[in-house]
């Protein structure tokens, strides 16, 4: 029996990392899980987080998904860890659950000439200090600053990226984190929601500085993944097919859905419980 790869975030973020994956694997099918009932996730606390993360996992295996990737920086620093060790071998022992904070911290390294590198990411997962312990395991010389960005999920979520008014609040998380290290030539975007901002977080970035979104590093993590782990591709469809779940009204998201993937889809509604 074959499944499709199953990826989940709080709501639009994580179709950035599908698209990624998708272009790079085109020949596996899918199945994309968005929570926009309840995000933002990035402002809730630890327990809620690993609760709502805890139920979207259970609903893609029973979907059939061997594999999942939570394509959600805040539910991989609040809620992978805790899947992996103490759910999973409840669950099912022979499936898997992977985040996207991990592989992004891995290309850092390669990156930063200064050892200097930003975070920009929601307050969930700065609070967390995911990416400067993650960092720090993987490169200890380098010096990782965060700034937590509250409003930035929401004006992708209700589609304001491109207005004006997105502008005020890129431009004074860029200043914020300049001014606690003027050394930085990196920053992460350590939020699946970002990438839609990249124009504007572009415009206001000062030249010279390398801006990492996730998207690309995932993919190809999950590739080398996949062919590390035989028993594990072998178990995931070859259709090519995509299915896309929301848990908020399907219309919305497919209008929503098409610009981030650049094709239309269709949606359907589920509960989470
Ligand atoms: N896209 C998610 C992330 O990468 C979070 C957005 C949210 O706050 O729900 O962190």
């Amino acid at each position: 029996m074959t499944g499709p790869i199953g990826v989940f975030d709080s709501g639009y973020g994580g179709l950035t990392i599908l698209k990624e994956i998708r272009d790079l694997m085109p020949e596996y099918d899918y199945v994309y899980l968005g929570d926009n009932a309840r995000a933002p996730y990035g402002t809730r606390s630890f327990e809620v987080v690993y609760e709502f993360t805890l139920q979207a996992v259970r609903c893609l295996f029973d979907m059939g998904c061997p594999l999942v990737i939570l394509g959600c920086n805040t539910a991989s620093a609040k809620a992978l860890r805790s899947i992996q060790q103490r759910d999973l071998p409840l669950m099912d022992d022979t499936r898997r659950v992977l985040g996207v904070i991990r592989p992004t911290a891995e290309c850092v390294g390669e990156i930063s000439r200064t050892r200097h590198v930003g975070v920009f990411a929601t307050p969930g997962t700065i609070r967390s200090n995911t990416y400067n312990l993650e960092i720090a395991k993987l490169w200890p010389d380098i010096v990782v600053t965060g700034v937590a960005c509250p409003m930035w999920v929401s004006l992708v979520e209700n589609n304001e990226f491109a207005s004006p008014g997105a502008d005020y609040f890129v431009k004074k998380r860029i200043d914020e984190l300049l001014v606690a290290d003027p050394h930085i030539d990196t920053v992460i975007l350590g939020c699946t929601h970002y990438p839609l901002l990249i124009e504007k977080i572009r415009y206001y970035m000062p030249e010279g500085i390398t801006i990492i979104s996730q998207g690309q590093y995932v993919a190809s993590s999950l590739k080398d993944y996949l062919r590390r782990h035989e028993d594990m591709r072998s178990r995931i469809g070859q259709g090519g097919s995509l299915r896309l779940f929301t848990t908020e009204q399907p219309e919305q998201f497919e209008e929503c859905a098409a610009i981030f993937l650049e094709h239309s889809v269709e949606a359907t509604r589920l509960s989470l419980t």
